[in-house]
């Protein structure tokens, strides 16, 4: 039997169009909130990924009605839901968290097993914890799960704000107790990150009254109950940086498509901050945003950060661009210090680099070669593939499942832009 792998043959230009799916951290917390009303709520865009397909199968276990109406559209019910979510399923998805605020706010009550996902460092569930406290929840965490229980939610004044910044799924965990609770709960230090603002958009259709999207400080006026509603789900911006960082590594041009101007502004300010010479290489052109090979890339200094700073989602896709510049490069990543569990492998190929506490420091001009590989989460799992491409050779990358849980596709959109590889499993 063979172990699943991905055999990249690399040293191949790119050139050709691609289409970005659907977000992944947009659509899993929006599949949540499906719960939070008894009426259908019809998705569209919502991207193929076995991280969705838990999802979808987690609402299933739930008991609500999940169907397929069309390509990447589905139609959730939550009309008849329990409030047991202690199951494999649930387990394996870090989003699953987000299933604690949607049953709190609409059942009062909820035992979800405690969420796995990327093993990225520390990712504690404390703040989600707090504000469900906050808003009059008993909390308790027996082994294996957490348990919420209360006769009702009362608005109040929460902050999302952990260590190393606010929390993405905490706060989308708070918006979603707090939008049928009494009375008025303040969000300060509310994650920024552009997926809040589509869940808040979301629910504002199915009713909710919340304001001060993209602010920092949610206001959240509780109703009485959500109505159904339809909604599209977002591009995916961390597929979008794969691609654009795929182009400036081997774009002869690679053409992104599904981006718009105003998406590219509101979502990558921080990422063509900190590349200097990505707008000369990158640019709107015929209906898709263009990106060229650059070949004399200056060092890279990144430095990872909330929104709209530079995304720890990216970090393991932009060193691999970094280890191709010219003079050293570093990479810091403040939101998640120990996301380096992917420098071993990446050495194995070639890339000449080494960590110091939070940072990476990336030696100019490595030379990639073919290798064998061990991707240890969704993002790293890219990296590799983006090294796969670059390296002198054959590089095997084990563990593509781990791709699979995040990028739409991955492998069929790198072969359509010329890409040489073969999925063995
Ligand atoms: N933190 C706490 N306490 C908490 C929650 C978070 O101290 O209760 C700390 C964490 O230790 C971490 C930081 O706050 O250092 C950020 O964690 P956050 O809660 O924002 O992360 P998350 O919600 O678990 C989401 C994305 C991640 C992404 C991070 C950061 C989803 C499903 N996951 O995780 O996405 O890296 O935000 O932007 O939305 C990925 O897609 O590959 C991925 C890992």
């Amino acid at each position: 039997m063979v172990t699943p792998c991905c055999v990249i043959q690399g040293r191949t230009s790119l050139r050709g169009d691609i289409a970005i799916s659907g977000s992944k951290n947009a659509a899993l917390p929006i599949l949540a909130a499906t719960l939070l009303t008894d009426q259908p709520c019809v998705l569209h865009n919502v991207p193929e990924l076995t991280d969705v397909a838990n999802m979808l199968e987690a609402l299933r276990l739930l008991g609500a009605e999940v169907i397929s109406v069309g390509p990447r559209s589905w139609s959730i019910c939550a009309k008849d839901v329990h409030t047991d979510a202690r199951n494999p399923v649930v387990q394996h998805l870090r989003a699953s968290v987000c299933l604690l605020g949607a049953l709190l706010g609409r059942k009062r009550s909820a035992s979800v097993a405690m969420p796995g996902g990327c093993k990225l460092g520390a990712r504690p569930i404390d703040l989600h914890l707090r504000a469900f406290h906050r808003l009059g929840a008993q909390v308790h965490q027996p082994t294996g799960y957490v348990s919420l229980q209360t006769d009702y939610l009362t608005g109040t004044v929460l902050s999302m704000l952990g260590p190393r910044g606010p929390s993405m799924t905490g706060t989308s965990n708070a918006v979603m107790a707090a939008v049928l609770a009494k009375g008025t709960t303040v969000i300060r230090h509310a994650s920024r990150e552009p997926e809040i603002a589509s869940l808040c958009r979301m629910l504002n259709q199915m009713g909710a009254r919340i304001t001060g999207l993209n602010s920092g400080t949610l206001i959240v006026k509780g109703v009485p109950f959500l109505h159904g509603t339809s909604f599209t789900v977002p591009p995916d911006r961390i597929e979008a940086g794969t691609f654009i960082i795929l182009g400036y590594l081997r774009g002869t041009p690679v053409r992104v498509h599904g981006l718009t101007p105003q998406f590219l502004t509101e979502n990558f300010q921080g990422f063509f901050d900190a590349i200097p010479s990505a707008r000369r290489h990158s640019f709107f052109h015929d209906g898709a945003f263009e990106v060229h090979r650059i070949e004399d890339l200056p060092g890279l200094d990144i430095c990872t950060l909330p929104y709209p700073g530079f995304p720890t989602d990216l970090q393991p896709q932009i060193s691999v661009l970094a280890s191709q510049a010219i003079s050293a490069s570093r990479v810091r990543d403040t939101v998640f210090p120990q996301r380096f569990a992917h420098i071993p492998a990446f050495r194995r190929l070639g890339i000449q680099a080494k960590v110091e506490h939070d940072t990476l420091h990336l030696a100019p001009h490595s030379t990639l070669h073919s290798g064998e590989v061990t991707a240890t989460d969704l993002r790293a799992g890219a990296a590799l593939y983006l090294a796969g491409i670059l390296a002198d050779g054959s590089t095997t990358v084990f563990r593509p499942d781990y791709v699979d849980r995040g990028y739409e596709h991955f492998e069929e959109k790198l072969q359509k832009l010329g890409a040489e590889l073969t999925r063995l499993s």
